[in-house]
């Protein structure tokens, strides 16, 4: 009986032909979820007792041959999205476009919570290198990599109405994504900031391989960096406490001769709420899911 219904729904994906369509990377996206959550799961649970594991097998194989199949049809649709924005075909308003393509509503949608299929998109868009382990030990106030949604990244763009003499700074900037978004949405230069070499190399190469001049990433402490080309910066809380309070220090003393915005994302937007030197003009700081953005007073 449950072996049929196992059956059943791997015969059910492998027979609807729209998924199987490039254009339809969402519906694709859902049903390798399901394969992964509710078939393969579920078989490697029955798996644990001896009885029919022979057809077990059997259905384990066939369901991963059709995953392996539909993820083709993702990593070839990226390859060739990766040679449009290399050759310069993608950018701003066109990259926007051809993203909103593969799915049937409005990228930014604010009061989600954590990663959904665009998340998957972009992550296999931007890059097909091995995800580097950090080599670095991190002090206590330093967080951990974690990427900011790819909707918040969207959301940014949309809020920060960019210039073309706007910097964009991320600090903390992990494996690249925020900045090389930025960059193809708008067109502006960005840059990052990151503790942690490897991460730091992967995004330069992922820049590099896309053909982005505008985009680089240095690795340096965000305490040490030199920030006084930039306009328009983002924190995705990389770092608590006493850093962060000094790196705040930091960016106060730029805006000499120009306004500047901060958008943050996570916890350190409470922090960054209590600087008198800024007001709020976004969001609620005390709501970590909410994207928060502050000016320069
Ligand atoms: C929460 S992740 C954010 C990553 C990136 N901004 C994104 O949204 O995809 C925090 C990042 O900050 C980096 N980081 C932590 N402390 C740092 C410091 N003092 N200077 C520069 N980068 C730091 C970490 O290595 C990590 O990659």
């Amino acid at each position: 009986m449950v072996l049929a219904e196992i059956q059943a729904d791997i015969q059910a994906i492998e027979q609807d032909e729209a998924i199987y369509q490039e254009i339809n990377f969402n519906s694709r996206a859902n049903a390798i979820d399901f394969i992964d959550f509710h078939i393969l799961d579920r078989i490697e649970g029955l798996l644990q007792n001896p009885e029919q594991t022979e057809e077990l097998n059997i259905l384990q194989q066939c369901a991963e041959k059709v995953k392996s199949e539909l993820e083709k049809i993702d990593s070839n649709l990226f390859k060739q999205l990766r040679e449009k924005i290399r050759t310069g075909m993608y950018t701003g308003a066109s990259f926007r476009k051809a993203i909103d393509q593969y799915f049937e509503h409005d990228v930014s949608q604010p009061d989600k919570i954590g990663y959904d299929n665009l998340d998957d998109f972009i992550n296999g868009l931007l890059s097909d290198q091995v995800i580097p382990e950090a080599t670095m030990e991190r002090e206590p106030e330093m967080v951990f990599y974690q990427k900011t949604p790819a909707r918040i990244i969207f959301e940014i763009v949309e809020l920060a109405d960019l210039r073309q003499e706007d910097v964009f700074f991320d600090l903390g900037s992990g494996l690249g994504q925020v900045a090389i978004l930025v960059n193809l949405i708008s067109g502006v230069e960005a840059k990052g900031i990151e503790y942690e070499p490897a991460y730091c190399n992967y995004a330069n190469t992922c820049a590099r391989q896309l053909n982005l001049s505008n985009v680089d990433f240095i690795n340096i402490d965000a305490r040490q960096a030199d920030y006084s080309r930039g306009t328009v910066f983002f924190l995705y809380t990389p770092f608590e406490g006493e850093i962060l309070k000094t790196v705040l220090e930091i960016l106060q003393k730029e805006p000499r001769n120009r306004t500047i915005r901060i958008f943050t994302y996570g916890p350190c937007s409470e922090m960054v709420a209590q600087q008198d030197w800024l007001s709020c003009v976004h969001g609620e700081a005390n709501d970590p899911y909410q994207l928060c953005a502050f000016k320069s007073l």
